[in-house]
């Protein structure tokens, strides 16, 4: 039987536990982490995420300090925002909604969050420390999306050693962080992306497979060897005719209905990844507070 991982349900169970962190904190020390959400202009997807971040953060406990900022802001006035919100002290993450206009560039915004307050482990300072850190993760801002697969992976309680694991997709934000992270795990990892030659052939030599590539549906049954694990990181909105109407729907980069009786163990696109990115997501804000008192 394969087994459907249920993201929404071990986020609820992160969040509960963070929840009960929160009040512990506060009633020692009259504090509660806070969490800065800047979002530029009006994409459509950044809302959905930022909406749902907000939600999740205040269920939490954690207080949000909201900037929701005009698409036309220069690059300068962006940094003098990320500036002040470094130097605030009810403030220990700071999350800069991804994509940014293309007049700001996206890694000298990056650069100027203070690592301590680095929500989202994209600083360079983080990424380093996660590449040559030990196995501890307890204190460190790691990314929130490949985070989150970790503990569902770890959540299935297989010895995750020596197993052969091909990420597909190179990106800052999951590919890379992904197969970091799998190393501290001594898994045997391979990064694939778009100039990877025969790329079915390699996916089916995996025990586990991370399809994070923003392709619809991409992965197909002959891809994946019989009982391999199988994470879909992809969230797509594709365009579907139902009763002669056009609707949009979302999947994953996974065929889900072809690779769920192939895998041992499967993620849904919803209600897989996404609610423990933003679970990850708190942690990190969690963390910031704590490291923060602790120094
Ligand atoms: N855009 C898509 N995913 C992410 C994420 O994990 N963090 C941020 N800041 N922006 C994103």
């Amino acid at each position: 039987m394969t087994k459907v991982i249920n993201g929404k349900e071990l986020a609820q169970d992160l969040r509960n536990k963070l929840k009960e962190e929160i009040i512990n904190l506060k009633a020692k020390y009259n504090k509660v982490p806070g969490l800065a959400v800047v979002q530029i202009g009006n994409v459509a997807a950044s809302s959905v995420y930022v909406k749902a971040k907000t939600k999740s953060a205040k269920e939490v406990g954690i207080e949000i300090i909201d900037h929701h900022l005009d698409q036309e802001i220069s690059e300068l006035n962006l940094i003098k925002l990320i500036k002040k919100l470094n130097n605030q002290d009810n403030v220990n993450g700071i999350l800069v909604q991804l994509p940014l206009p293309n007049h700001i560039n996206e890694q000298i915004i990056l650069d100027t969050i203070h690592p301590d307050k680095d929500a989202d482990g994209f600083h360079p300072l983080n990424v380093g420390k996660l590449s040559i850190s030990a196995t501890n993760d307890e204190n460190l801002l790691i990314p929130c999306t490949p985070y989150g697969c970790l503990l569902m992976l770890r959540g299935l309680n297989v010895d995750l050693k020596g197993k052969n694991v091909v990420v597909i997709g190179r990106s800052n934000i999951v590919g890379k962080p992904m197969a970091q992270l799998l190393l501290k795990e001594s898994c045997t990892v391979t990064i694939a992306h778009s100039k990877t030659k025969e790329l079915s052939k390699l996916c089916r030599d995996a025990d586990i497979l991370i399809a994070a590539v923003g392709r619809p549906e991409i992965v197909r049954e002959d891809w994946v060897k019989n009982g391999a694990i199988v994470i879909d990181v992809g969230i797509n909105r594709i365009d579907i005719e139902e009763d002669g109407k056009l609707k949009t729907k979302l999947v994953g980069d996974v065929l889900y209905s072809e690779v769920e009786s192939k895998a041992s163990a499967i993620t849904p696109v919803p209600g897989g990844v996404g609610p423990m990115t933003i679970a990850c997501l708190l942690r990190n804000t969690t963390i910031a507070f704590k490291n923060k008192l602790s120094n």
